[in-house]
């Protein structure tokens, strides 16, 4: 099977996604061309095996401090590239260097101090506590498996800081989840991640279950958490707003591969890819919550199965060069001239052209 792991540029050096570069943040998590290909049954009497090209050949960075956001619509492997990062799925190709160390050669006892470090949170807070457990029990139960607090007063002592961290009085810990509503329930997730001193974070898709009216809240306390404790964030999302708001760098994600990255303004300002775009465009306006997303973007997101030619991105593509983009598959390059802004496309907006504001 030939894939687009095999026409990158060489392989990265550990030492490099390691960051010793003393101006800029050290790098905390790399991926390296990593992907994921699920198989699926390609019929009753068919004898091929097709797979779903959920992650297919990421090559992204988070640094420490940083949030980078990841942003895409539902399908293209925002999750999938999220869990891989964690080790929750095995990849198919490809590498994760996390503190410069490969972490997919690591057997599972050598993954367990790693396992602490980074941790999730869910997009519905509900269905990811257990409803027999009272909050004591939830956010305690990580504290005692990784043996952090030597008796049960300081377990006691760290819940109800953790707690307090999180914008909950003392006396929640005595309650149960359904006692509480969606955005404090999500406030015990995220003390319950705390709960193991992590430094990295993947918050998959934190507020898309929560009322608008209390999503800033949620999305405030990250940001205060953040400073606070110098954590790392790969902050998932399908509303572009939200991402651009929350993240120093930002990735734009579809069918499987990265196809710009920028620094979150510069994105913003500046974004280059058609897709991107089409994203920006289709960001509803002012008066939250009541008018409907305008969907600008013609067609459905194609099947990862069978992935378009070319660029996935062509057949909904309204800057298409015929015989080129149907082709050929742009590989995702610096913009010239913008440092740090890289895009994966044959014929991207000029940047003298006005942002999408
Ligand atoms: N365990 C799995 N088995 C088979 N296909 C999967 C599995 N998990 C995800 N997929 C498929 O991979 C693609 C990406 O899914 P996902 O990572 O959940 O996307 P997103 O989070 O961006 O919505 C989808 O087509 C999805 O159906
Ligand atoms: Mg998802």
């Amino acid at each position: 099977m030939t894939s687009s792991l095999e026409d990158d540029s060489a392989p990265i050096d550990v030492s490099e996604l390691a960051g010793d570069e003393p101006q800029k943040r050290r790098t905390l998590v790399a991926t390296d061309r990593l992907a994921k290909y699920f198989p699926v049954e390609a019929g009753l009497f068919s004898r091929t095996t097709n797979f779903v090209r959920a992650v297919d050949g990421v090559s992204i960075k988070v640094r420490r401090g940083e949030t980078l956001g990841l942003v895409g619509e539902s399908g293209c492997g925002k999750s999938t590239l999220g869990r891989l990062i964690l080790r929750l799925v095995e990849p198919s190709y490809g590498r994760v260097v996390y503190d410069g160390r490969d972490i997919l050669h690591l057997s599972q006892s050598q993954m367990r101090p790693l396992r602490r470090r980074m941790q999730v949170i869910f997009q519905d807070p509900y269905s990811s506590l257990n409803p027999r457990m009272t909050v004591r029990e939830i956010v305690g139960e990580a504290i005692r498996i990784h043996k952090l607090a030597p008796t049960r007063r300081d377990e006691e002592a760290m819940v109800v800081d953790l707690l307090r961290k999180v914008g909950l009085r003392a006396e929640a810990r005595d309650l149960y989840p359904h006692e509480f509503s969606g955005g404090q329930r999500q406030r015990i997730g995220i003390a319950r991640a705390l709960a193991v001193q992590p430094e990295f974070i993947v918050c998959d898709e934190p507020i898309s279950a929560l009322d608008v009216s209390i999503q800033a809240q949620i999305v405030n306390l990250l940001q205060d958490l953040q400073e606070q404790l110098g954590l790392s964030y790969l902050f998932i999302s399908h509303d572009l707003k939200v991402v651009e708001h929350v993240s120093h760098r930002v990735a734009v994600m579809y069918l499987g591969k990265i196809v710009e990255q920028a620094a979150s303004r510069a994105l913003y300002e500046h974004a280059r890819h058609p897709y991107t775009r089409a994203l920006f465009a289709a960001m509803p306006v002012a008066d939250p919550g009541r008018r409907k997303l305008r969907v600008l973007l013609e067609g459905d997101v194609p099947s990862p199965i069978n992935p378009p030619t070319g660029c996935a991105f062509h057949p909904r593509c309204p800057r298409i060069v015929k015989g080129k983009c149907d082709v050929d598959t742009p590989t995702l390059d610096e913009v010239l001239g913008a440092s740090g802004h890289k895009v994966a496309c044959f014929n991207p907006h000029p940047h003298d052209q006005d942002g999408p504001s």
